[in-house]
């Protein structure tokens, strides 16, 4: 190298040397099936801005919504092996890896969602967090969408009137007990293709959110509802156990306060949209909104409690006695 190389050698490095440290941010993948504007989505958004101007030189969240790279059942098992990172999927949605978050899926065991929101905040629903990290998965807090409602092709009120009908279940052998309790045909389906199947006619009723049923248009082909509240739909908001552990004690606690602000964001966002999707719903031509008295609605309960005690084995009477406190 003569003298003159050596020079623009050296500015050559200085020029290139910024770049050469710049490593990207790492790219963590938050998947979840419904809507950006449904209270998850909102969530997700939120959680994505905060991490990102904190952390942003080091991590980008990555959103995937509406079921565009996976199905929630594979995004339960994407986060116990560590493909992905963050999911928040419906507490109906953790049978193969607990028994005890079937408590929620219990019908009519919540009044309503201040019963829910209680027994999420007691002792015994915090520990259900982590009642799922041998296997990798760990629950970092709940996020509510609200009370599923049942619906329709054809006119119902009471249980009799779903005889023989085809409903579309998420994949919980409980939810599907209760529509066989029925005499209904419980069809498990990936929330991706209720629209589809509702439109050719393949299942004839669903049970979803006021904010579920409006965001993905099902009512569209279901003219007929109820308001039941008859369960819960809500969510967990899950991690891999192994990549939450190895974060360092700082990032975790930025990651910790994001979740804390988005999930009440999207928890406000929740009881907005529940109580707005239900009059919007109800203010549509068309659709026929049926509100049970309540002696009518005893009648229901009749028939779907006594999936209580043939559960109580399984999920623990501790955990439904503490649900049920909170109900109190
Ligand atoms: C469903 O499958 O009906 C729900 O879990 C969808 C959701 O995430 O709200």
């Amino acid at each position: 190298m003569n003298r003159r190389t050596l020079p623009s050698l050296l500015g050559l490095i200085a020029f290139l040397l910024p770049m050469l440290l710049w490593a990207a941010p790492q790219q963590l993948i938050l998947s979840h099936v419904v809507s950006p504007d449904t209270p998850k989505g909102k969530m997700a958004e939120m959680f994505k801005s905060i991490i990102e101007k904190k952390l942003g030189d080091r991590y980008e969240i990555v959103i995937h919504s509406n079921a565009s790279l996976m199905d929630d059942d594979e995004a339960v098992s994407a986060i116990a092996d560590g493909r992905i990172h963050f999911a928040a999927p419906s507490l109906s949605k953790f049978e193969s890896y607990t028994q005890q978050l079937k408590v929620f899926d219990l019908p009519f065991l919540f009044p309503d969602m201040n019963a829910v929101n209680r027994f999420q905040k007691s002792p015994t629903g915090q520990a259900l967090l982590s009642s799922m990290k041998s296997q990798g998965i760990l629950g970092l807090g709940y996020l509510h969408n609200g009370l599923k409602q049942l619906t329709a092709d054809r006119p119902f009120t009471k249980p009799e009137d779903l005889a023989g009908l085809r409903f579309r279940t998420m994949n919980s052998d409980v939810l599907i007990k209760q529509f066989e309790l029925l005499s209904a045909e419980a069809v498990p389906m990936a929330f991706s293709k209720v629209y589809e199947s509702l439109a050719n006619r393949s299942i004839q009723g669903q049970e979803n959110t006021w904010s579920n049923i409006f965001s993905q248009a099902f009512y569209e082909h279901q003219p007929y509802m109820m308001i039941s509240n008859h369960g819960v739909l809500d969510y967990m908001l899950i991690t891999n156990s192994d990549f939450w552990g190895g974060l360092s004690e700082e990032d975790r606690r930025a990651f910790r306060f994001a979740l804390e602000m988005s999930l009440k964001y999207g928890n406000a966002v929740a009881k907005a949209k529940s109580a707005n999707d239900k009059i919007e719903l109800g203010r549509m031509k068309g659709i026929s909104v049926f509100k049970p008295k309540a002696d009518e609605l005893t009648v229901w309960q009749t028939a779907m409690q006594p999936l209580w005690a043939s559960y109580e084995g399984l999920i623990g009477e501790k955990v439904i006695q503490a649900a049920q406190q909170a109900g109190r």
